[in-house]
């Protein structure tokens, strides 16, 4: 990885070529995103009221916080109005709804000094969305609700683009997750012990990219990128919104990122909407990705980007 393109007009595929390659997009606040963020927003505030919800977590008994956002993230998540939003800011940002298929937008949040990062408000250690049954074309769109700064924000770890983590990324398949772990967010409030994958040696954080935008400015980044959550010092609480594309074409073709150290099982491929009716990925499609019965060994391999541009 080796540029930022900040307001890019390339199309779409020539968007996601450079996705592929590690390059990452930053897009100034636009109107279908705004409307994404304030909806949520609405949401946010109403949970939280009286209080401001960056400074609730001073004000409120970590039980209790942990309680009223297992009530709104779900709320959000699978709100019809969510998903009409998100197709707004496809339309907007060219992508073909016919043939772009996402995934229900989540809500973050980073609390301010470690005062939940655990369950349902997870502080995700250095990892790649590859190591969590990602497909290798995903595209993640990320959005922050309330400005945010250095100090609360999310890093990439560029180095790691074209250098493996040795990670345990074997112990994760979708499928269990979903069956277990993932309803038990909220429970896991002093602690996380749900088996995530890791890296297993240490990460050398810096240098790190943290990229700060204004309250509806979106971030464009591949699956395949070292991300983590910037421990927050900010005294503030950072919410921020995020979802998950990926294109048809690039499914069935199976191009995308390089695969340099994943070896989890399973596959996202069954959580994408398409664009103009909400129908799911054929089957026949999705069983291309469906790596349940593979070993480790046989999922490391290079899908083909789309074309040979050099890091
Ligand atoms: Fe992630």
């Amino acid at each position: 990885m080796n540029a930022i393109f900040f307001d890019s007009r390339l199309n779409d595929e020539a968007r996601r070529e450079h996705l592929y390659n590690g390059q990452l997009f930053v897009y100034s606040p636009c109107g279908s995103v705004l409307a994404l963020c304030t909806f949520p927003k609405g949401m946010i505030e109403e949970a939280f009221s009286p209080l401001d919800p960056r400074e609730a977590q001073y004000s409120l008994p970590v039980e209790e916080y942990a309680a009223i956002l297992a009530k709104l993230k779900p709320t959000f998540i699978h709100h019809p109005k969510s998903k009409e939003l998100i197709r707004e800011i496809l339309r907007e940002m060219g992508c073909d709804l016919n043939r772009t298929y996402f995934d229900v937008p989540r809500m973050r949040t980073a609390t301010h000094g470690g005062y939940l990062t655990s369950g349902i408000a997870y502080a995700f250690h250095p990892h790649r969305d590859t190591w969590y049954s990602a497909p290798a074309c995903q595209v993640n769109w990320w959005i922050p609700v309330y400005d945010i700064e250095s100090e609360n924000a999310m890093a990439f770890h560029p180095r790691y683009w074209s250098q493996p983590v040795r990670n345990d990324s074997h112990i994760y398949n979708y499928d269990d997750w979903n069956r277990t772990s993932r309803q038990t967010a909220a429970q896991h409030i002093k602690a996380d012990t749900r088996k995530q994958p890791r890296p297993q040696e240490p990460v050398e954080l810096d240098p790190q990219i943290r990229i700060i935008t204004k309250v509806g400015g979106l971030l464009l980044f591949s699956a395949a990128q070292l991300h983590s959550t910037v421990p927050n010092t900010s005294g503030r609480t950072r919410f921020s919104l995020d979802f998950r594309t990926v294109h048809i074409d690039d499914v069935v073709a199976k191009r995308g990122a390089p695969n340099i150290d994943s070896v989890c099982t399973g596959t996202t491929m069954r959580d994408y909407l398409r664009g103009t009716d909400l129908c799911r990925i054929p089957e026949d499609i999705v069983v291309l990705y469906d790596t349940s019965a593979q070993t480790g060994a046989d999922l490391l391999h290079h899908p083909a980007a789309l074309s040979d541009s050099s890091h």
